[in-house]
Order: structure tokens, then sequence, then C-alpha cells
């Protein structure tokens, strides 16, 4: 993506540091944070500095690689990745990207281990472009069948939470297919769910979008129903942060409830993912640990003064306890299909399987 004409990832080295976008300051300020150790890492993740599935286990990487850096020892290995794992609960790309970087180091020597860590961790961010360049190329075909069933109009495409550019290292899950369908020339619009509470949808996507001159509308969470109900929306796309084998997506809480009108209206459901999110070792959606939040994400609103400060404002009685469960599960049923890097998918465990034999074969 490009940020005033200059392409940009989410992450990039720079002065012996590890820097990514500060994206708790977006859309209002786009202001750069540097990680040098372990510790900023883990903050970073935790605080949502950097979120996204797939950013967040390139994150943990390079955070891998920083700790590597200062004690290159088994023991200092097993406890970074420790801590890291503990940063996001529901995300499979954080243990999905430390388990690769525990096996490109565990056969070498101590003293060989730092440059082969960030190595590593540049080849996991490097794939992760890869991966969503190619589901942008499966899922914008998709698009362009759609929209020649609306010829007279552009197609209507909504998404929920943040799964683009910022979510990722380059392009996007759920958004590579728009950002790809736009470039070539596809007129379509697109619906951002505002994604109460963080409202990643309305910061991030919103922000992302504009920034590529792609025609979008910031909406409440609760109008998308109504919006299907009444023919204007085409398709929905969504990432997800942790899929089952069973093929279940989990994905940003509210994105089980659009499934649910999606399917009631005959709207097409996709989840955009790469395999780095699939969790083969669970197949039934309940056993995904969901994380839980602070309740103050819920309670309190952050934007832009009337003066140009960034404010926070209560919007709950200070008495009423809140519950911040971040993600929620879609059954599979209820989704049209799988957006991959390696092709399009039915939302079953035959279907996974189709596009990762190498799967069945470990079995
Ligand atoms: O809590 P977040 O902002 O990390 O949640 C992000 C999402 O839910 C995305 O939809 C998900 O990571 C999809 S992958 C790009």
């Amino acid at each position: 993506m490009k940020i005033a004409g200059v392409p940009t990832r989410t992450l990039w080295l720079a002065d012996g540091a590890v820097r990514v976008i500060d994206q708790s300051r977006l859309p209002f300020e786009f202001r750069t944070v540097d990680l040098r150790s372990l510790a900023d890492a883990v903050r970073a993740i935790r605080t949502m500095v950097v979120r996204g599935a797939p950013l967040i286990g390139a994150t943990a990487a390079h955070g891998l690689a920083l700790a590597v850096r200062d004690d290159p020892s088994d023991r200092a290995i097993e406890d970074a990745a420790r801590a890291l794992l503990a940063t996001r609960p529901t995300a499979h790309n954080l243990a999905w990207a430390l388990d690769r970087m525990r096996a490109a180091l565990a056969n070498l020597a101590p003293a060989a281990r730092a440059d082969a860590a960030f190595r590593e961790a540049a080849a996991i961010g490097d794939d992760d472009v890869a991966r969503c360049r190619a589901i942008g190329e499966h899922g914008s075909a998709i698009l362009r069948r759609l929209a020649r069933e609306t010829p007279d109009r552009p197609l209507n495409v909504l998404t929920h939470c943040n799964a683009g550019w910022l979510a990722c290292v380059d392009f996007g899950t759920a958004l590579a297919p728009v950002y790809l369908a736009h470039d070539e020339g596809l007129a379509l619009h697109v619906w951002v769910d505002e994604t109460r509470p963080r409202n990643q949808g309305a910061s991030l996507t919103a922000f992302e979008l504009a920034a590529h001159g792609i025609p979008h509308t910031v909406i409440a969470d609760n109008l998308g129903g109504h919006l299907m109900q009444r023919g204007q929306v085409d398709v929905v796309i969504v990432g997800s942060d942790r899929t089952t084998a069973a093929a279940d997506v989990c994905n940003k809480v509210g994105t089980y409830l659009k499934a649910l009108a999606a399917h009631d209206n005959g709207v097409p459901f996709y989840a955009a993912l790469p395999a780095s999110t699939i969790d083969w070792s669970i197949a039934r959606g309940e056993d995904i640990p969901i994380e839980e939040r602070p309740a103050r994400e819920l309670t309190h609103l952050t934007g832009l003064g009337d003066g140009g400060e960034l404010t926070t404002v209560r919007v709950v009685p200070a008495g009423s306890p809140a519950l911040n469960l971040a993600f929620d599960v879609t059954p599979a049923r209820l989704v049209t299909g799988l957006i991959t890097e390696r092709g399009v998918c039915p939302a079953t465990s035959e279907g996974l399987l189709g596009l990762y034999p190498e799967r069945r074969r470990e079995r």
C-alpha cells in the first residue's frame, strides 16, 4: 500500500529496530514506533499498537528475533515465545509464527541464532505478503463474477473489522480482493462496519480505503441486516483470526451476526485467510479460546475533539458492568467459501483438505 505515494508495509527494519505503524493513533495521526526489545514487542501486541492476525504473527516473529539478539540461549527462546504467546489468545497466526521461528533456530549454535532469527522473521513477513496477494487474486475473480450480475451499478461489498493492509504486512486478507478488483477497474463500493467496541472498521478500514481511493461508507454495526434485506449488499467478505479444521471461522465479534443475516438474505458470505490462520488441531469452533479485553474499551470511546485533541469519553453509566469478548465464531454452515492463498474452497473439512492435501497425509 502507498502512504503519501510511498509503498509502505506495516512493519520493517530500521536503525537496528523493528519499526511499526502505531495503529492506536490512526486515523488521526500517522506515527511509527520502534520496537527494540522483546518487552517492546509484547507491549505493542498487547496494547494493539499492532493488531490483525497476520501482523500479530509477523510482529511476534520479530519480537522473538529481538529476544534472541539479547540472549540466544534455549531458555531465553522458550521464555520469549511464552511471553509473546500470552499477548493475544485467539489469533492462531501468533502460535504459528512462533513455532516456525523455534523450528528454524532449534538446531543452530547460539552464536548463529540472531542472524537466522531475523532472516526467518523477514521470511514470515514476505510469505504473508505473497499469501495476501494470492488471496487477492482468487478473491477478485469472485468479485468480477458477482459484478456481472449487477452491470449497471457498482458491486456492494460489506466487511467487518479491519482485515486489510493494516491487519497484515501488506495487501490484507478480506480487503486484498477489493484492492485488486478496484485496481483492475471494477466499480465497487464497500460498506464498512464501524466494529464496536474498538472501531477498527471506522478508524482503520475507512482510513485504508480512503487512502486507496475506494468508494466506501461507514455504517453502524447493526445496519448490515437492513441493507441486506433491501438488496444493497452483494457479498460479505471478512477475515479470520482462527479457522478450525472443520472450517468454522473465528473473527472479530459481530461477524457471526453478519453471517446469519447474509444467510437469511441469500447474500454470499466469504472468509479470506492464509493457511497460517488455520488451526488443524481444533475441529470445533467452541474450542477456540476467545479473548476477553478490558471493559474500558466498551465503556469509553476515543475520538478527535472539536479542538483537534484526542479525547476519551465515558459512554456507559459508571456503575454498569461491561463484558468485552473480542471475537465470535461463525459456523462453517453459514460460510459460502474460504478464500485462501491456494484458491477458493467450500467451508468444509474436505474443502480445506482439498487445498492442503499434505494435512490429510499428516493425520
Ligand atoms: O482485535 P483485532 O483488531 O486484532 O482483530 C482483527 C480482526 O478481527 C481481523 O478481522 C482479523 O485479524 C482478520 S485477519 C486480517
